[in-house]
């Protein structure tokens, strides 16, 4: 699986977030693990990243832009609502065979791409499928709110998933799951057909995220585990097996929690919410990229990627190297 990523260069630490609301650097450290966050400039968008990163993930997996099949951009900050974000790196890649589009499954997008992608080849609707998660989670961040501002950050990361003639290799298994009735913990309620942007939802500053993080806490580690167990038993194999385990990186305390429930010790889990912040669906495919980069994903490694988020929703995907 080809992969790439791309970060904006601007870092906000936590001292600087000290400056803008009642925080501290070690509060953000202590209860997130957060040391800082990539923030995106005027120009930079999440069509900007995610080209960026797919140009990378191409070049790694040796594959031209005309042999793409798919592109699907997981994300919850497109450029706007419609032309597709994925239409408009279509466009920049010269993709000129792909069919485009952009799906919203919050934190768990990419994993959601991924299961889409597996589903296309196997059912032999594409060889090649371009799976992006991008967020540019800056722009809809309300900086006076302490609950959440210090949590987020921007970034890209891409994989090439193609079909692979051994059976035990490249995607094994896939797990998807929602549970609508918890939507309202974690939403932007303005801009969509229920409260169109008006004056009153701007005052309101309805176009920002609203999270209750306290009451996702727990459902994010139970779903978690969920999902990590799901698909481990849909491809028979145990958590003892995993080589490394990549988490959508919200919290290090949520993720120290999936870990020790699903038995792995901290050398097999991989971490850099330190350095990014919550990217939400960029999360897993920048961690995945940087940990191939590092030389900690090897041939015949066994990746487990599990996530939470927005929907809510939660999933994993299991990937023989
Ligand atoms: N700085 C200082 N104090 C703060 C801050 C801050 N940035 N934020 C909150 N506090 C205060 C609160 O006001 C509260 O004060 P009080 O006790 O006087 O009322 C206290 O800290 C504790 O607040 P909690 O919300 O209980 O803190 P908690 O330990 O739960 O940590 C956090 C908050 C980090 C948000 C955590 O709950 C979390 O990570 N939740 C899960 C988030 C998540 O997974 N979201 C889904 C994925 S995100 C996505 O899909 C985009």
């Amino acid at each position: 699986m080809g992969t790439g990523s791309a970060a904006p260069e601007k870092i906000l630490t936590n001292f600087d977030l000290e400056k803008l609301v009642d925080t501290s650097d070690e509060w953000i450290r202590v209860r997130t693990g957060i040391e800082r966050r990539h923030i995106a400039d005027d120009k930079t968008t999440s069509a900007t990243m995610a080209f960026e990163a797919a140009q990378k993930a191409l070049k790694d997996a040796g594959i031209k832009p005309k042999a793409i099949d798919h592109i699907l951009i997981a994300t919850v900050t497109p450029d706007m609502p419609f032309p597709a974000t994925a239409c408009i790196v279509q466009e920049r890649l010269g993709a000129t065979k792909a069919a485009a589009m952009d799906l919203n499954a919050g934190c768990s997008g990419f994993i959601y791409a991924l299961s889409l992608a597996d589903a296309l080849i196997r059912s032999g609707n594409g060889e090649n499928i371009l799976a992006i998660g991008v967020e540019t989670l800056s722009k809809i961040t309300d900086w006076t709110d302490r609950n959440t501002c210090v949590l987020f950050g921007d970034g890209a990361g891409a994989a090439v998933v193609t079909p692979t003639e051994e059976k035990e290799k490249g995607l094994i298994a896939t797990y998807t799951q929602s549970d609508g009735s918890m939507g309202r913990l974690l939403m932007l309620p303005g801009g969509g057909s229920r409260n169109p942007t008006s004056l009153h939802t701007v005052e309101q500053r309805m176009h920002f995220v609203k999270m209750n993080g306290h009451d996702l806490f727990r459902p994010a580690i139970l779903s978690m585990v969920e999902a990590a167990v799901s698909v481990l038993e849909k491809a028979h194999l145990s958590s003892e097996q995993i080589d490394l385990l990549i988490p959508h990186q919200a919290n290090l305390r949520i993720i120290d929690a999936v870990a020790k429930k699903l038995k792995l010790p901290r050398e097999k889990v991989y971490v850099n919410l330190d350095e990014y912040g919550n990217t939400s669906a960029a999360s897993i495919p920048i961690a995945l990229d940087e940990a191939k980069r590092k030389g900690l994903v090897k041939t015949d490694d066994l990746v487990l990627m599990v996530a939470f988020g927005a929907g809510l929703t939660w999933g994993a995907a299991l990937l023989r190297v």
